[in-house]
């Protein structure tokens, strides 16, 4: 055993010192984001093998070093991956005293203090997108979040499938956009109402759901004695960062009386922002929210929040009154797990709650204002240079972009597209080898475009264009 104060502060002392050079190491790009070593190869390097008899804390510092020598740098300024990125040291702080207090999150009496500053942030956050009533509850993640409104919209709708299961006449069906995230649509097969419950929806150029194509498939999906009970709109698209009009949108669902949610697991961080808060208009009209404080403000992963607009949503929808953990007792209204798909829940409240701390609201507005300009000045330097071409018009922090290099630049129609993305997909293998940036691609419009993600507050302007005359090079023989 490691004897207290002696061997634990030892060891935690030198981990808290290893942490603070990982992340100072970033700025200086003396380190790769990330080393692109083969599974085989990197299970040979780490030697994973379990031990029989345990080994002292302190030879684990190595082990840590290891663990951040081969993993990807998120945290580095030329990490541009995933839709979220930089570092936070309050929000770590509060990652570490979660870790040294390791407590569940459903019931008060397990975890107090936890679940306060966890009602806090719901009521604060219910607050900014205008459900001034509402519940919510955290999840592990944007998909979990996106299921939980999705079982709360058809509780309502059929509160008799809780019980007994859908009945052969209740025909559900719910509508995302073609350009949705891929947990929504799952979110069908995981109810038992099948993937094709789910009827995806024209969007416009820029990727945002058309509500008069949304109005349509409504009316035919009635046509044909079917039951619509959910709406999702994306309030920031996975690749083209597209606000779908959640206004209009509702101008068709409230008609019906379908549930509204609004995915906004990358967009909700907009209500912080006086600028831009625009884009999530009409947010007060929809029925739940994801929110994903994971994503845009950068705290570490996961934290999603599902808002309800009436209390009582998912309590309804998900509490089993376990008798063993909810004992009823006089503070029963903090106990959260009810609200939960979970039992055993982990706390994602301190990191949010200690960031938010350190940050203040008003950080937080800079923050996405700061991304936001970013994206611009982004865009404006593909515009500046020769054969960028954007692939969406951007309307947030993500910008889909190509790259015709001069040798293709004759091509044109299908040939042109199928060469283009071909080289896309080239020189983004070459990058990930080289492990200088990381940085995404999706299929657009028939064709590989790279995601530009720039949700990193390490990020300068000088790394994004390191990376664009890095694709140019790279591009002259891919
Ligand atoms: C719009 C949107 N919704 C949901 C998700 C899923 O979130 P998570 O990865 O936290 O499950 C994502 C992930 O990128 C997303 O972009």
């Amino acid at each position: 055993m490691p004897q207290l104060g002696t061997e634990i502060d030892a060891t935690l002392q030198r981990a808290a010192q290893l942490a603070g050079e990982y992340l100072a190491a970033h700025h200086g790009h003396e380190v790769p984001v990330a080393r692109a070593v083969p599974p085989a190869e990197l299970t040979k390097r780490l030697g994973l093998a379990l031990p029989q008899q345990g080994r002292p804390l302190s030879e684990l510092i190595t082990d840590m070093q290891q663990v951040l020598e081969y993993s990807v740098r998120t945290g580095h300024p030329r990490f541009f991956n995933q839709l979220f990125g930089g570092f936070d040291p309050a929000a770590i702080l509060g990652e570490w005293i979660t870790a040294l207090v390791n407590t569940s999150m459903y019931t008060y009496e397990a975890a107090p203090v936890a679940t306060l500053m966890e009602v806090e942030l719901i009521r604060r956050m219910n607050r900014m997108v205008g459900f001034e009533r509402g519940e919510g509850v955290f999840a592990p993640g944007g998909s979990n979040s996106n299921l939980m409104a999705a079982l709360a919209a058809r509780h309502r709708a059929f509160p008799h499938a809780k019980q007994s299961g859908h009945r052969a006449d209740d025909k559900p069906v719910f509508f995302l956009s073609e350009e949705a995230h891929y947990s929504v649509l799952r979110a069908g097969a995981i109810m038992g109402m099948g993937l094709d419950a789910a009827v995806e929806v024209a969007c416009d150029p820029q990727g945002r759901m058309r509500p008069d194509a949304l109005a349509a498939a409504i009316d035919r999906a009635l046509a044909d004695g079917r039951t619509p009970f959910m709406v999702v709109a994306t309030a920031g698209s996975t690749v083209a960062g597209a606000f779908d009009p959640i206004d209009a949108i509702a101008e068709v669902t409230e008609p019906h009386d379908i549930w509204l949610h609004v995915d906004a697991s990358l967009g909700g961080s907009v209500m912080f922002s006086e600028r831009h808060r625009q884009l999530m208009r009409g947010v007060p009209r929809a029925h739940s929210v994801t929110w994903n404080p994971h994503k845009m403000m950068g705290v570490p992963l996961s934290c999603s929040a599902t808002l309800m607009r009436e209390p009582g949503s998912l309590r309804a929808t998900n509490a089993m009154d376990a008798d063993y953990l909810f004992h009823g007792k006089s503070d029963a209204c903090y106990d959260l797990g009810d609200l939960s798909l979970q039992c055993g829940r982990r706390v994602d409240a301190i990191k949010l709650w200690f960031s938010w701390q350190a940050h203040g609201h008003d950080g937080f507005a800079q923050r996405v204002d700061h991304f936001f300009e970013m994206s611009a000045a982004f865009r404006a330097e593909l515009e500046a240079r020769d054969g960028f071409e954007l692939v969406r018009e951007p309307q947030s922090t993500n910008v889909c972009f190509r790259y015709v290099p001069p040798q293709l630049r004759a091509l044109a129609g299908e040939a042109r597209l199928e060469a283009v993305g071909a080289c896309t997909t080239r020189v983004r293998d070459l990058l990930t080898q080289q492990g200088n940036f990381l940085i995404n691609y999706a299929t657009l419009d028939g064709a590989p475009a790279y995601r530009m993600a720039l949700l990193n507050a390490e990020t300068s302007e000088s790394d994004t264009h390191a990376l664009l005359d890095e694709i140019e090079a790279l591009s002259a023989d891919a």
